[in-house]
């Protein structure tokens, strides 16, 4: 790809073609060969996906691709198989199983002035997983039963993962970055019977305290039976198990992840659970309109499946690469693009614990070097991010190892687009946007690399099994190049199955905004090309740096607080984050609207979320611009907080002062 290949220099439609080599080498070759397969999955979704059911290691093949009882799918139900299978056994006896299947590297920097880093075979991230496995069994952990998993970014969270696998638990992992509030709710809310927890984790040079959240969180949650403990920090580490036991007392039994003790897994407590195709494999909570997080629900087959090809295709992934994801184990990249995609494709995973601008802003162009990726999968946050602190820092690095680029979460705007591909992709290497959901569970539209041209800030085309379109307020489809609500038809394998433990906002959520399809939250367009241009979410979802955070949440999180009668949060376009969070407060008699408030206020709702959810500016207002029905007016609240003059119609307005002074109002 050069600057010759800019078709046009006007900003909506330069075009970016991959090279003649790289094209060479592509799974996938010209736009015509991705069409002939993408049709083929939406016009003959059984015998597409039957064949590539093939691609997993059953122990009872499948006879059926679909049965489809509206708004409920089940794939490939009388298949009989294990994830951890898929991701590890698979490969033994062939030379992958020698092979490196992550690479960690830690945060701190040793006197040595190196980082520590480990390297786990396929064999040996097994032979983990069965050790955690055997443990889980001996604990009294069922298949069905789940578990939570409260880690920072450590090789044990992959082996967390695939240890429930193994046994047919459900793992629900809980972002390290949530507060002790946070964490106790997923608990509670899936009845989880044991957690995972460490120690502490390094971020930023500071130690995020998880063990202390993590029993706040274990006190209150009766159905937790076990905590189990990795121990991360070196002079933990050396706890004898009574030192231990003292450190760390519970009500619940506590045992260390791994001890001098541990004997090797019996066969039998080892051996991996046959559970059925539509077996749950985990819930993973995820903002939305409500207070409550939802616990998004994915099944065993069809994720393994739909992870594993768009792994391979996506990322266009070889035998030698080193592929690179910086997303966190707590969210859905973590879980679909490190862990289950990446090993079923049996690539080498470069897993970082820390911050990307640790200890200096170089140390992600460090790692890159170190370790000569070949593949990076990051954010258009953290694009942002490098473009503010300067292109000397990643000039220091050689770079010329990365062949392909990819940004997932939030909408890239081309102006990070071209830094991303001129600054670490020395104009070489093809971009992949990709577009999808913690509920997608896969990749749902993007920019085959190899295939089709990118065009910057274009997600792209849609992946095989996706049928997405843009449809008008009453349901119907739009004309081209014409915004609306971006809309799913038909089910595909890696869709979540439900909301656990609520079907009816399952229901709800997705499938009757618009009748028969799945709605996604988004909006966006369809250019002459067939090529989506996200605009962003339309529904109370913010989208902070990438991170999912629903505005009902902070506002609960906000009115728990004792001095608070009121509040409203809404976003704001920012440079840096994609979108900022502000609150709308309104005070109880007899508390100050002032700066000590203020901080007292804000910290409230990192302690209530996480430090991640802090809002990022706060309004005290005497009164919320409301409807004659009593409904808080966003509308008004967005034009103000991103400092616009209020458009739109006020007369459903109740009180046109209340506008007036929330004009006059500072954060
Ligand atoms: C947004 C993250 C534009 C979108 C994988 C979606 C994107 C939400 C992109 C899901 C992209 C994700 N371009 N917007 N390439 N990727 N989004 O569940 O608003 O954390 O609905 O999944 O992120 O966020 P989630």
């Amino acid at each position: 790809m050069s600057e010759g290949n800019i078709f046009s220099v006007s900003k909506e439609s330069r075009r970016f073609s991959p090279s003649d080599e790289f094209r060479a080498a592509a799974r996938v070759k010209s736009r015509e060969e991705y069409e002939a397969l993408h049709r083929r999955s939406i016009d003959d979704p059984e015998g597409f996906w039957l064949e590539q059911a093939a691609q997993l290691p059953w122990f009872k093949a499948p006879t059926k691709a679909l049965s489809w009882a509206e708004p409920h799918a089940k794939w490939f139900e009388d298949g009989v198989l294990n994830a951890s299978v898929a991701c590890l056994d698979r490969f033994q006896g062939t030379p992958t199983w020698q092979k490196a299947a992550l690479i960690w590297e830690g945060e701190p920097i040793g006197n040595d002035g190196e980082p520590e880093v480990v390297t786990l075979t396929y064999a040996q991230l097994h032979a983990r997983v069965c050790k955690l496995a055997a443990k889980l069994r001996n604990l009294g952990v069922h298949a069905g039963d789940r578990v939570a998993i409260y880690l920072g970014m450590v090789p044990e969270a992959v082996v967390a993962m695939l240890a429930c696998a193994r046994i047919g638990a459900v793992h629900t992992v809980v972002f390290g970055g949530f507060a002790a509030e946070a964490l106790r709710d997923r608990i509670q809310d899936c009845g989880a019977v044991a957690l995972i927890t460490q120690d502490m984790s390094y971020r930023r040079g500071g130690e995020v305290k998880l063990f202390e959240a993590a029993r706040a969180a274990a006190s209150q949650c009766p159905t937790l039976r076990s905590v189990i403990v990795h121990l991360r920090k070196r002079e933990n580490a050396a706890l004898d198990d009574d030192a231990f036991a003292r450190a760390f007392a519970l009500e619940q039994t506590v045992v260390r992840l791994t001890s001098a003790n541990d004997l090797p897994p019996t066969r039998e407590h080892a051996a991996p659970a046959e559970v059925p195709a539509e077996h749950p494999l985990f819930v993973l909570y995820t903002s939305g309109s409500t207070g409550k997080p939802k616990g998004v629900l994915h099944s065993t087959a069809g994720f393994l499946l739909q992870t594993q090809l768009s792994t391979r295709y996506v990322f266009d992934l070889k035998e030698d690469d080193l592929y690179f994801c910086t997303a966190d184990v707590g969210w859905i990249t973590g879980h679909s693009y490190i862990t289950y995609g990446p090993l079923q494709c049996g690539v080498t995973c470069l897993m970082f614990e820390g911050a990307p601008n640790y200890p200096k802003p170089d140390r992600l162009w460090e790692i890159v070097e170190r370790h000569h990726a070949t593949v990076l999968y990051t954010a258009p946050t953290a694009i942002r991010a490098f473009i503010r602190t300067g292109e000397e820092w990643p000039k220091k690095h050689d770079l010329s190892s990365l062949r392909l680029l990819g940004t997932v979460g939030e909408p890239i705007n081309p102006e990070a687009w071209l830094w991303y591909h001129r600054v670490i992709g020395g104009e070489r290497c093809p971009i992949v946007d990709t577009w999808w959901q913690t509920e997608t569970g896969s990749i749902a539209i993007t920019t085959l690399p190899g295939a089709v041209d990118a065009k910057p800030g274009s997600a792209g085309l849609p992946m095989f099994g996706y049928a997405p379109r843009i449809v008008a307020e009453d349901g119907t489809e739009v004309a081209r190049n014409t915004g609306g609500k971006l809309i799913l038809a038909g089910p595909w394998p890696s869709m979540l199955r439900t909301v656990w433990g609520d079907d009816e906002r399952y229901k709800a959520q997705y499938w009757s905004e618009v009748p028969h399809v799945y709605t996604t939250g988004d909006g966006a367009r369809q250019d002459e090309d067939g090529y989506f241009w996200i605009v962003g979410r339309i529904d109370d979802v913010l989208n902070v740096a990438g991170h999912r955070i629903g505005t009902a949440e902070v506002e609960s999180a906000m009115v728990s607080h004792p001095a608070v009668a009121e509040a409203a949060a809404v976003g704001r376009p920012d440079d840096l984050k994609g979108q900022a969070l502000v609150v709308f407060v309104t005070l109880k008699g007899g508390h100050e609207p002032d700066d000590a408030m203020r901080a007292r206020l804000l910290d409230h709702v990192a302690k209530e979320i996480g430090k991640f959810a802090r809002p990022d500016g706060l309004r005290f207002a005497a009164a919320l611009p409301k409807t004659r029905s009593g409904k808080i007016m966003r509308r008004l609240l967005k034009d103000l907080a991103a400092g616009r003059e209020t458009k739109g119609d006020t007369t459903t307005l109740e009180d046109l002062g209340v506008l007036a002074a929330l004009r006059g109002a500072e954060e």
